[in-house]
């Protein structure tokens, strides 16, 4: 580890992803480091960098599925508090890229702030929610994103206004390696009207949505005017098993890790279930989970 001369502390070898993925499957990650600020985040990627060292950003882990055989190359994970404050400045919320969504919807909820409300029971980070802007039905946190703090791969630290975000259905151009802190606009309301409001998104999704179980959310982007559960379902595929992962019955866009359950079960039956919607329906269906 003599290139990461420095970062002994914050760095770790071999750690096992199965840890800090909500499918709690996974190899290990050759680097693995938890930064505890904005400057040694930016050191470490300016050193790995230097050192031509890949460098991958890990949040909660809740939309990822990590191969087997692990990842080569500096997981950087976004988890310590220091990254992850959150304040507001009159309509204005600002979090830290490590900060949980779930955390600032609350937060945003008590104080009178609407906008957010309708991406409760939405696990992860802001971070990782820019960065696939995240949402429901409604629209996702892109809307409400007013500036962000980014970190390039070269560790330079740049500031994103208004008029350069992009954000469009589970995509966003805040392709940079780290998003350090986001800014959302929102507007004034009556806090228990909020809280109603979220309460009642809160019991809709719990009742259509496996949560709480092993898995990563939706597995597949909905295509164009159709959802990509409903194809699954109408396709009789529910229930559908290899090995350890299973086509919730639930809802069936979601995929369960069961005991035993590997990654390569996962990624087999993504597989045929592409191959089965796309055989009875002729429609392809694209990931929104990340693969590593
Ligand atoms: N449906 C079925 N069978 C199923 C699942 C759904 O017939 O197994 C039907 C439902 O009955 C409903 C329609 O499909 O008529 C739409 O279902 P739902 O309201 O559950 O919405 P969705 O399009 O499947 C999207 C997002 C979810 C988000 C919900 C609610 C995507 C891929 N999914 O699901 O986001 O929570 O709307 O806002 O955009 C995620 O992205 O990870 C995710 C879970």
């Amino acid at each position: 580890m003599a290139f990461l001369q420095g970062f002994e502390s914050v760095v770790r070898q071999g750690e096992p992803l199965a840890m800090h993925t909500w499918f709690q499957i996974g190899g290990p990650a050759e680097y693995f480091a938890e930064p505890d600020s904005p400057e040694q985040l930016t050191a470490l990627i300016r050193r790995c960098h230097e050192e031509g060292v890949r460098v991958r950003v890990l949040g909660r882990g809740s939309n990822l599925l990590a191969r087997d055989e692990g990842v080569k190359g500096m997981i950087l994970h976004v988890i310590h508090p220091a990254l992850g404050g959150i304040r507001i400045e009159g309509r204005t919320l600002i979090a830290g890229g490590g900060a949980l969504l779930g955390r600032v919807v609350t937060t945003a909820v008590h104080r009178g702030l609407a906008g957010l409300e309708s991406l409760i029971g939405i696990p992860g980070t802001v971070g990782g929610a820019l960065h696939g802007n995240a949402g429901a039905r409604s629209g996702g946190i892109g809307q409400w994103t007013i500036q962000a703090t980014v970190v390039s791969a070269l560790g330079e630290v740049f500031q994103r206004q208004a008029d350069e975000l992009v954000f469009g259905y589970r995509e966003s151009n805040l392709d940079d390696l780290v998003i350090l802190e986001a800014s959302c606009q929102l507007e004034e309301d009556d806090p228990q009207e909020l809280a109603r409001r979220m309460q009642k998104q809160w019991i809709l999704k719990k009742a259509a949505q496996p949560l709480g179980h092993q898995c990563a959310g939706c597995i597949f982007k909905n295509p164009p005017g159709i959802s990509a559960g409903e194809l699954i379902d109408a396709a009789g595929l529910k229930g559908t098993r290899i090995g350890g992962a299973v086509v919730s019955d639930r809802h069936a866009n979601f995929i369960l890790a069961e005991p035993e359950c590997t990654s390569e079960d996962v990624l087999r039956l993504i597989d045929f279930v592409r191959e089965q919607v796309l055989d009875r329906r002729g429609i392809e269906l694209e990931l929104e989970i990340e693969i590593w």
